[in-house]
């Protein structure tokens, strides 16, 4: 995707180096930052310098790929595991997180020798980012019919190529139909707390070109019920064998205004973010991260200067649940690289990658 009309991918990897763009900043400051070492990988994805299902997905490959290229030939393999398990533990909800680590381990577990299973590492990590950028691209291509000319559609939360490698996820038929030449305009939720459609949805859909407005999270009912939206897309973390999707917090909310006001609401991924093991989304791992994202805001002053301000009363404590899981019987289908699908045990087993 371009950023002033240049094309940029959300990370790449070369050699044992990570390049990530750093998206703590956006949408003021653009920065890229490196990582060559499993840990630094691991706090980059901890502190959300990267962060979206796709991107962390081919980040945590990295990660493995990294602690292979790191680790000495005497007890390679063990190094090799303890690096992959720091990177388990960094987010829980994201399936491709889990994907991504497994893909590298499985082509480091076939290499004949360190020397080889080093290269092999760095390959598979390189060929996970780059399927998780055609994936985006597929889910383009069949995403895009769905939106007419004119059309008003929402998203919550950031599912465009920056929580990707590229294209990304719910955004990527708004791209495609956009570049095709349809008119749109984009309801773009600000996504309390951390504000991921105000900050990045936003800044991704202004270098595009698109029509877009953002919203307090709490007044998308109200823009439904004036018509104004008549397709909801939203992303995924993870998606279980029953078709309950877990999301950025809020997405429920959205979907239960969505099925009131009889707007469409899809969801769309990666088939890598299926989790066929995973019955319903009651068993999905959710995130709670700390309270301080909800009390204290963080934001630019007019003199240019980034901070961070409190919004709570100093006694107030907050909870922070990080994604919640809205029910299949509210999704009108699934949006993947292998097609459009219903959110139905059937649905998922026709996708899903064996
Ligand atoms: O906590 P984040 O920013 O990593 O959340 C993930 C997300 O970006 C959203 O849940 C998104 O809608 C789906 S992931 C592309």
């Amino acid at each position: 995707m371009r950023i002033d009309g240049k094309a940029w991918r959300t990370l790449w990897l070369d050699g044992g180096t990570l390049h990530l763009i750093d998206q703590t900043v956006l949408p003021h400051t653009f920065r890229v930052v490196q990582t060559t070492t499993v840990e630094q990988t691991a706090v980059a994805i901890e502190t959300m310098i990267v962060r979206g299902a796709g991107a962390i997905g081919a980040t945590a490959a990295a990660g493995v790929a990294q602690a292979a290229w790191t680790a000495p030939d005497k007890d390679f393999h063990q190094h090799v595991a303890v690096g992959a398990e720091r990177i388990r533990r960094t987010r829980p909800t994201a399936q491709n997180l889990f994907v991504g680590i497994e893909f590298v381990l499985r082509a480091i577990e076939s290499a004949p020798t360190p020397a080889a299973a080093r290269d092999a590492a760095v390959a598979a990590a390189v060929a996970f980012a780059d399927d998780d950028a055609a994936c985006c691209a597929a889910i383009g291509q069949h995403g895009a019919p769905l939106i007419e000319d004119g059309m008003g559609v929402s998203t919550h939360c950031n599912a465009g190529w920056l929580a990707f490698v590229d294209w990304g996820s719910a955004l990527s038929p708004i791209y495609a139909a956009h570049r095709e030449g349809r008119r749109v305009h984009v309801w773009v939720d600000e996504t309390r707390p951390r504000q991921q459609g105000a900050k990045l949805t936003a800044f991704e859909l202004g270098h595009e070109g698109i029509d877009h407005s953002v919203i307090a999270d709490g007044s998308i009912g109200w823009w439904m019920r004036q018509g104004r939206v008549q397709r909801t897309f939203v992303g995924a973390d993870r998606i279980a064998a029953n078709g309950d999707v877990a999301n950025k917090v809020g997405t429920y909310m959205v979907a239960l205004a969505a099925k009131a006001n009889g707007v469409p609401f899809y969801v769309a991924a990666p088939t890598t973010t299926l989790d066929v093991h995973c019955p319903s989304g009651a068993q999905i791992p959710i995130e709670e991260r700390g309270d301080d994202e909800v009390c204290f805001t963080w934001g630019w002053s007019d003199d240019g200067v980034y901070q961070r301000v409190r919004t709570t009363p100093l006694t107030s404590r907050a909870r922070n649940v990080a994604f919640d899981v809205t029910p299949a019987e509210l999704i009108a289908g699934i949006i993947t690289e292998r097609g459009i699908v219903p959110a139905t045990p059937e649905g998922i087993a026709s996708v899903a990658r064996r």
